[in-house]
């Protein structure tokens, strides 16, 4: 099978950490049939500055017409308002339909407190369909914002959990170390407050999640405030997480935050058979130029990519040899303590691949 696979680096340090992930797809061992040609598109500032836009038309034409996946960078954004500038990864979820924002969060299996679990978000509804307006009244303005929820993204994001759960089952199945004994599926919602909104969302992922082929599944709900404070105490207790766009959004970053660095961390936009495999740091204009970027969130983004191409074996190989360096602790980048290059870790990794 040859996949085609779009590489927007963007700006920043995601012209440092893009190149190593198509390296590591380039590394796979060829028994297992995998080729890869790669297409090289543009978006972010720099194209915005030299193009006028930040995404241009070609770059979603080609991923559209021509590509089974993408990795993606980073982008800077302007910190106030921009005419013209709208942010591309946000505008790629919509005309690619990525409906889904999934985000693994693991440290190694030897760490003092070993978690591994997956946030998964849904990305096209809730309050980011962005439907505001403000008034006046005789007390001051009014804002007021749409919380939309349909009972067809709920059903979709919560089948796509139920699945990323059986699939990390069968990656334990096939060996992987792990702390986890069987598929868990936590629903995330304040449905004892919202209940028409949030509680559509609970109903929906419930009835999606009862189906047969996630017999083996246990599902489980999480009121969101106490979600978070469970994710800090006892974070090891999750595998997958799903939650509406909003909680989803600032669950994910806060489960990021457990693991030491934005560097290690990865995330995937998926759709219909398409999928962008994108590291969740920026572009970290304070370290660009110094070729020290931690590519491993990167890595395990490509891998990701993978996982949703259905390349699950591609994608194990990958996340086995990031591990083996991380335990091994002996290459690593400075945010993780150490004095390693990128380029080093990425030899490192691709030795052990
Ligand atoms: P950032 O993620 O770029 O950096 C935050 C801190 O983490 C910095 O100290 C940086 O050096 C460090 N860091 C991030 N990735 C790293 C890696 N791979 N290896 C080692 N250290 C790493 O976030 P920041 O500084 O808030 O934003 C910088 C720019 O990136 C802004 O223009 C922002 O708009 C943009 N941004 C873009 C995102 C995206 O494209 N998805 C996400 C977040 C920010
Ligand atoms: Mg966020």
């Amino acid at each position: 099978r040859t996949l085609r696979i779009g590489l927007i680096p963007g700006d920043g340090i995601g012209k440092e950490v893009i190149p190593a992930g198509r390296r590591i797809l380039e590394a796979l061992p060829t028994s297992l049939g995998l080729k890869f040609e790669f297409i090289n598109l543009q978006a972010g500032w720099e194209t915005f500055e030299k193009q006028g836009v930040a995404l241009p038309d070609e770059t979603v034409s080609i991923l559209k017409s021509d590509c089974d996946g993408a990795l993606f960078g980073a982008v800077s954004s302007p910190t106030t308002a921009v005419k013209g500038y709208s942010s591309p990864i946000v505008a790629l979820r919509k005309k690619l339909d990525l409906y889904a924002n999934v985000r693994p969060v693991k440290t190694v299996v030897s760490a003092p407190k070993p978690i591994d679990m997956v946030i998964v978000r849904e990305n096209t509804e809730d309050l980011y369909v962005k439907e505001e307006k403000t008034y006046d009244t005789p007390d001051g303005k009014v804002a007021e914002a749409i919380k939309r929820i349909s009972q067809r993204a709920s059903s979709r994001i919560a089948t796509i959990a139920g699945e990323i759960a059986l699939r990390r089952q069968n990656i334990r199945a096939a060996g992987a170390p792990s702390i986890h004994k069987g598929p868990l599926v936590t629903i995330t919602h304040k449905s004892n407050v919202l209940s028409q909104t949030d509680g559509l969302f609970r109903s929906t992922a419930r009835e999606a999640l009862a189906a047969a082929r996630f017999g083996d599944v246990a599902v489980e709900e999480q009121i969101v405030d106490s979600m978070v404070y469970k994710l800090f105490r006892q974070p090891e207790a999750y595998d997958v997480i799903v939650a509406p766009n909003l909680y989803g959004d600032i669950l994910s970053d806060g489960a990021a935050a457990l693991v030491g660095s934005l560097g290690l961390v990865p995330s995937a936009n998926v759709g219909e058979g398409f999928a962008i495999g994108e590291p969740c740091h920026g572009s970290a204009p304070d370290i660009q130029g110094h070729g020290i970027a931690n590519p491993i969130a990167t890595l395990r983004s490509a891998a990701l990519m993978l996982e949703f191409l259905n390349e699950e074996a591609a994608a194990a190989k990958i996340y086995a040899a990031v591990d083996a360096n991380l335990e091994e602790g002996r290459l690593l980048s400075p945010d993780l303590g150490g004095t390693a290059k990128t380029e080093e870790v990425v030899q490192d990794i691709l030795r052990r691949l």
